[in-house]
């Protein structure tokens, strides 16, 4: 299938939810409703002349879009769009309250590394890790959308989607994007280390047509410093919640400007969580280390078994200990999970994920380092099946 007709059939998608009903997204506050059109009215918006073509390839190298302007490349002058104040992701008192950031090991544990890195089994760790960034940098040659949710809230959803969406950026070359599709209040800026959002799906809902170019799009999202781009779903006030209809326009009209799409979901049963399970090519869940935690995720994946399109078959949980004093086995706890053919990859406690707060890669402990590697890889494995 071509490029063109891919697009054809998102937006005949699009018009069919149109017309099935979300409220328009120009009814929300900061939009002016008497101007904005609706998404599949929208004036299109010209591509900027003195902007570099794309390349040959199904995805322009990463760092084609960064050249980003101030003002989005891609806002036409008649556009009736109002630009979003940017917003600060921390107040600066509590940034200041913050601290030094942590390091995700131990002392100890940091220097006992050292020693052992004289020894034989550095060697196989080196040969893993290669494994794992050839099956983290498989090509791919539509858009892939890896969708990270779970049962309950606090759980670390958001932290794998940041570590999942810093991974592919650090091993690939084509541009990833980190999507929130959690309008409660998201934490994902946050934790990819963004200062301010401005742009939020609510409004690039509106914004994106077919003849934009990765350079037009990249000016509404924002640029990460570790590389890739973010999407924020709200501006981090309580407003109105993220809508199916403008999650399904954004997510697929984005996916064919970036190689990997990391949405980092609202909790399930929710519908916008629902819908990226069921239109994501591979889908992580992310259980605590707790027996409710594993029970209920287990039901999930019970749900995602009776799915079309062999959902079980393309997700990966990750189990997750955000405190120290998870006393579940981890073997057990991953037997029961993998009773049901899914594979399991153990997220380690971390001190510097523990601590909130921007995500500094190096930082990171080297088992979560690893696990994150080890989660990336079996989550792309699984979405580059799906056709
Ligand atoms: N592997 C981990 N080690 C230590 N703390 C973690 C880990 N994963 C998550 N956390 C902590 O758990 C809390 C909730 O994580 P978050 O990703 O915001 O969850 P969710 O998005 O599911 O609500 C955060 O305070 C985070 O610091
Ligand atoms: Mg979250």
């Amino acid at each position: 299938m071509t490029q063109g007709d891919w697009q054809h059939d998102v937006l005949r998608e699009l018009r069919q939810d149109a017309a099935a009903g979300e409220p328009p997204a120009h009814d929300q506050p900061g939009l002016s409703p008497s101007t904005a059109p609706a998404a599949s009215t929208a004036t299109p918006i010209e591509p900027r002349g003195d902007l570099p073509a794309r390349s040959a390839g199904p995805f322009p190298q990463a760092g084609q879009g960064s050249q980003q302007p101030a003002v989005p490349a891609a806002h036409h002058p008649q556009l009736p769009i109002v630009t979003p104040e940017s917003m600060r992701t921390i107040d600066p008192r509590l940034a200041r309250a913050m601290g030094h950031p942590l390091q995700g090991d131990s002392m100890a544990r940091r220097s006992g590394r050292s020693l052992r890195k004289l020894t034989a089994s550095a060697s196989q760790e080196v040969a893993e890790e290669t494994r794992l960034a050839r099956l983290v940098q498989q090509p791919v040659t539509t858009g892939r959308v890896i969708a990270v949710t779970s049962i309950r809230g606090g759980v670390g959803k958001t932290t794998t989607s940041a570590l999942l969406a810093r991974t592919f950026n650090h091993y690939r070359h084509d541009p990833v994007l980190a999507l929130e599709a959690d309008a409660a209040l998201g934490t994902l800026p946050v934790r990819l280390g963004a200062e301010s959002v401005r742009w939020t799906c609510r409004e690039l809902a509106q914004i994106l047509t077919p003849s934009m170019q990765l350079t037009d799009v990249t000016g509404y999202l924002v640029p990460v410093a570790d590389g890739g781009w973010l999407l924020p779903a709200s501006q981090g006030r309580v407003g109105a919640p993220l809508g199916t209809p403008t999650y399904r326009t954004v997510s697929l009209s984005l996916r064919r400007y970036f190689a990997v799409t990391v949405v980092d979901c609202e909790t399930l049963p929710g519908e916008v969580a629902r819908t990226a399970m069921d239109t994501a090519h591979a889908r992580v869940v992310v259980a605590p280390m707790t027996a409710e935690g594993v029970g209920g995720t287990r039901v999930v994946l019970d749900w995602l078994a009776r799915l079309p399109h062999s959902a079980l078959a393309t997700t990966v949980v990750a189990l997750t200990a955000n405190s120290p004093d998870m006393t579940l086995d981890l073997k057990a706890a991953t037997a029961h999970l993998r009773e049901t053919g899914v594979t399991v990859v153990a997220l380690p406690y971390d001190r510097h994920l523990a601590q909130g707060g921007p995500i500094h890669t190096a930082q990171l402990g080297q088992a979560t380092r690893r696990a994150a590697t080890s989660l990336a890889a079996e989550a792309m494995e699984r979405a580059v099946r799906v056709r």
